[in-house]
């Protein structure tokens, strides 16, 4: 070993300090120099092996060049330390006139016809309603037959029925039309008294500004022993007034026809339609809201109730409907674009659970 050689080794490590540029690479250096198995070290450890002239000179030299080295690694290591110090203040660094970020649960927002339903099954559950569903893809027996629609009556033509292809004994599945077919499913499995809601898609091949093929409808059904058009009368009113958030309606029952309720009726709701939006509960307009009527006995039969014994009343609304007149929304294809402008306009925030307590829509 000579004075070149460690010079050169010298050199070459100092260089290696120098182009350290993380504490992570300096360490690397430190190591493969001075660790255990470092250059440096290696050196060292001939000394024993050497004469003694021989370690006088290289003994002061080397461990000259090991303080040396863990000098220039200490000096580097306070330098890194403020350099990657100065990057992560840098990177953390928050300019508070930018405009707030919306906290991410602020970001997804409730569709209005969620929050309707929300809102309708809090008035109705308040009036004692349990909820029922059914399923979408019916069978033409629960959407039409068991309901009193006789084979090829028109009715049946109105609903503008999605049908599928046939099966092995010929039988056509729907789309159900209307929510109506879960009144027959729950007759048929629950003994009176009933009271229920129906909240569910409905399917009919139509579309322009107030028709989508696929839309959302709410059945009501009582059952009981003594059920009368004078309770229907009060539970729609009442619902009127609760969703509509008004002090007073006035309703219209006008006669009409439907095969599964007799007498069958369509509400008419009090409203003012002078202004760009329509105001339920004043003014001196009508506007057609739902239809309703006591459950025709054959339907009653159909499932399985007597009808000497029992009677009820069983109404249908359009979700949607009610949404875009609470809300006033124009157009109901927009409901089912999934356009985030839409929805972050007439969306609600998903903390805000409709109750009667709380205010429904507040
Ligand atoms: N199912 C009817 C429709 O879709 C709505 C309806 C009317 C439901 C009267 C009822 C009712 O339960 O009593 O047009």
């Amino acid at each position: 070993m000579d004075d070149t050689h460690i010079q050169a080794l010298q050199s070459r490590i100092e260089g290696e300090i120098a182009a350290a540029s993380t504490l992570a690479e300096l360490d690397q250096v430190r190591v493969a120099a001075l660790g255990k198995k470092g250059a440096v070290s290696a050196l060292l450890a001939t000394l024993g092996k050497m004469s003694p002239e021989e370690r006088k000179l290289a003994g002061p030299a080397l461990n000259g060049l090991k303080n040396h080295l863990n000098g220039l690694i200490a000096d580097r290591n306070e330098e890194l330390k403020k350099i990657e110090l100065e990057r992560k203040l840098q990177g953390e660094k928050l300019d508070v006139t930018l405009p707030l970020m919306p906290a991410p649960v602020a970001r997804g927002t409730i569709h209005p016809v969620s929050q309707v339903i929300d809102e309708i099954t809090a008035i109705f559950a308040d009036m004692g309603f349990a909820i029922a569903e059914g399923p979408d893809i019916e069978t033409d027996y629960y959407n039409f037959t068991a309901l009193n629609f006789p084979e090829g009556h028109p009715a049946r033509e109105m609903h503008d029925t999605f049908f599928f292809n046939p099966d092995e004994k010929g039988e056509r599945k729907v789309l159900r039309t209307h929510t109506s077919p879960v009144q027959i499913r729950t007759m048929e499995n629950q003994e009176p008294p009933i009271r229920i809601i129906i909240p569910g898609r409905t399917y009919r091949c139509d579309s322009d500004q107030t028709h989508t093929p696929m839309f959302h409808q709410v059945e009501g059904l009582v059952i009981d022993k003594s059920s009368h058009i004078g309770q229907l009368r009060w539970v729609l009113e009442e619902f009127l007034k609760a969703y509509f958030e008004v002090d007073e309606v006035s309703t219209r029952f006008r006669p009409h026809f439907f095969p599964f309720t007799e007498p069958s009726m369509e509400v008419d709701v009090q409203c003012d339609r002078s202004g760009a939006e329509v105001k339920i509960g004043q003014g001196s307009d009508w506007m057609e809201i739902l239809g309703c009527g006591m459950v025709h006995p054959n339907v009653l039969a159909n499932s399985g109730l007597d009808p000497e014994i029992y009677q009820g009343f069983a109404w249908g609304i359009g979700i949607d409907r009610l949404a875009m007149l609470k809300y006033g929304m124009p157009d109901l294809r927009a409901f089912f674009d999934a356009d985030q402008r839409w929805l972050d306009h007439y969306g609600f925030r998903p903390l805000d659970i409709p109750t009667l307590f709380g205010g429904l829509s507040s």
